[in-house]
């Protein structure tokens, strides 16, 4: 695998493209299907490193997940009692919402189990889901709060009433998958709502739960049932082209069926508010989601304040929001964001260091940036191993006056397989080089 990318100014975007299924679907999918009664089938499911890591877990805890296809999964579901012990680690990769909510699901185990991560998710803070576990009755230990995380097992779980100190899918729904083992009531308050999958999905697998933007209510005691699950093109992954064919000029792209669930699209009223050209075509669902057809076309951005009630409906997006700032005209201001501190690196601080290079003025604060749009310039610049970061450095160059060389692009494959030869298809100039 190679690990750089050189990149040099693009043509303008065309055709059609269609981008790789949604990570958060896909990683529920394999985790309720798993604990369900009888078989799941999933198609669209993300090729990814991630999900593919958290399909791995499952089958060291005794359950079978075959691909009969690519991006299909059918997975023989063992019951909420039927996961068996694993011998060793269970490794979740880079994956956050991997191992968040498989603390959740294995603190209800009468099993021990220890999960670790790559060297990323090694640095990523856990004590926001040890905290609530814990207050369920759980025995999580870690180092200081990292993982490892060793989930002890064996304990008796009550419900809780969590109001959330962030706003976070991954520790709701760490809870929520906890309170499918626990006696009584467990309800989630979100001081803003997050992404509402596990709730949807569980209430698709026949758990009574009820839910509504800002909270979650379930019992325990109750039992899930497989059944189909259709994924949806990720959101995050279509953000990458949204912003690309935005800012270079010339550009007409449209990005199909794409996953448009509410708590996903913040990007799309931040780009339109900055003078975007994206409109939705064909909206239909999609397995119970909202789907559309994006087609996006060039467009003079300007800067913008991002309203700080967008920030939770686009959090994994403001890489790709960062890069359409620098080639706006005048300042974009990002406030309320300090969580794109502990994502796959220091989100805000890995964009500030790889746009600075590329010439553009960018200043950090503690919880977001300000950005003055201008002109972008060749160099090197480094992805620090954050899928997400490469691929946004790869759309400012398509906007550079001169090559850019971007470095530890490996980790592109936990969310976007497949991400060169889909860019390079509608136009831009991308190659792998052996770092
Ligand atoms: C996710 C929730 C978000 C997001 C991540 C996926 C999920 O994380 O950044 O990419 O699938 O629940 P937080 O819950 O930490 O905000």
């Amino acid at each position: 695998m190679s690990r750089d990318w050189i990149a040099r100014p693009g043509s303008p975007l065309q055709g059609r493209v269609r981008v790789p299924g949604d990570k958060s679907i896909s990683h529920r999918a394999v985790m309720l299907g798993a604990l369900a009664e009888g078989t799941t089938h999933v198609r669209g499911f993300l090729e990814g490193e991630d999900t593919r890591a958290t399909a791995k877990v499952f089958e060291q805890l005794g359950v079978s997940v075959e691909a009969p296809s690519e991006s299909e999964r059918v997975i023989r579901g063992v019951g909420l009692q039927g996961l068996r012990g694993a011998t060793g680690p269970l490794d979740c990769g880079n994956a956050g919402t991997g191992m968040r909510l498989l603390a959740g699901v294995l603190a209800g185990q009468a099993f021990g189990s220890t999960l670790t991560g790559d060297a990323s998710l090694s640095k990523r803070p856990m004590k926001r889901v040890i905290e609530p576990l814990e207050r369920m009755g759980a025995s999580v230990t870690s180092q200081e709060g990292l993982p490892p995380l060793h989930i002890a097992g064996g304990q008796a779980l009550r419900g809780i009433d969590y109001v959330l100190p962030v706003a976070s899918a991954q520790v709701k729904s760490a809870v929520l998958l906890a309170g499918l083992y626990a006696d009584g009531v467990t309800r989630v308050t979100e001081p803003h709502p997050t992404r509402d999958y596990t709730e949807r999905m569980l209430a698709a697998f026949g758990w009574p739960i009820e839910f509504r933007p800002g909270f979650a209510e379930l019992s325990g005691g109750h039992r899930l049932t497989g059944t189909e699950v259709d994924v949806p093109a990720d959101f995050s992954s279509a953000a990458f082209f949204l912003v690309a064919a935005s800012v270079i000029p010339g550009s007409e792209l449209c990005i199909e069926a794409v996953g448009m669930n509410p708590r996903r699209t913040g990007l799309l009223a931040a780009l339109r508010a900055m003078g975007a050209d994206i409109t939705e075509r064909a909206a239909r669902e999609q397995g119970g989601e909202p789907v559309a057809d994006l087609l996006v076309r060039y467009a003079p951005l300007h800067g913008i304040e991002v309203p700080v009630e967008l920030v939770p409906d686009m959090i994994d997006e403001f890489p790709a929001l960062f890069v359409a700032a620098a080639c706006a005209s005048g300042r974009t201001v990002v406030r309320g964001a300090a969580e794109l501190r502990v994502k796959e690196s220091d989100r805000i601080a890995t964009m500030a260091t790889g746009l600075r290079a590329l010439g553009v003025s960018i200043e950090e604060t503690p919880d977001g940036a300000v950005i003055e749009g201008g002109v972008i310039r060749g160099g090197r610049v480094d992805s620090h191993g954050d899928h997400r970061i490469a691929m946004s450095l790869a759309i400012a160059a398509q906007r550079a006056s001169q090559e850019v060389r971007i470095g530890d692009v490996a980790n592109v494959a936990t969310s976007f397989p497949g991400f060169v030869g889909l860019a390079q298809r509608c136009g831009f100039a991308l190659d792998h080089v052996e770092g």
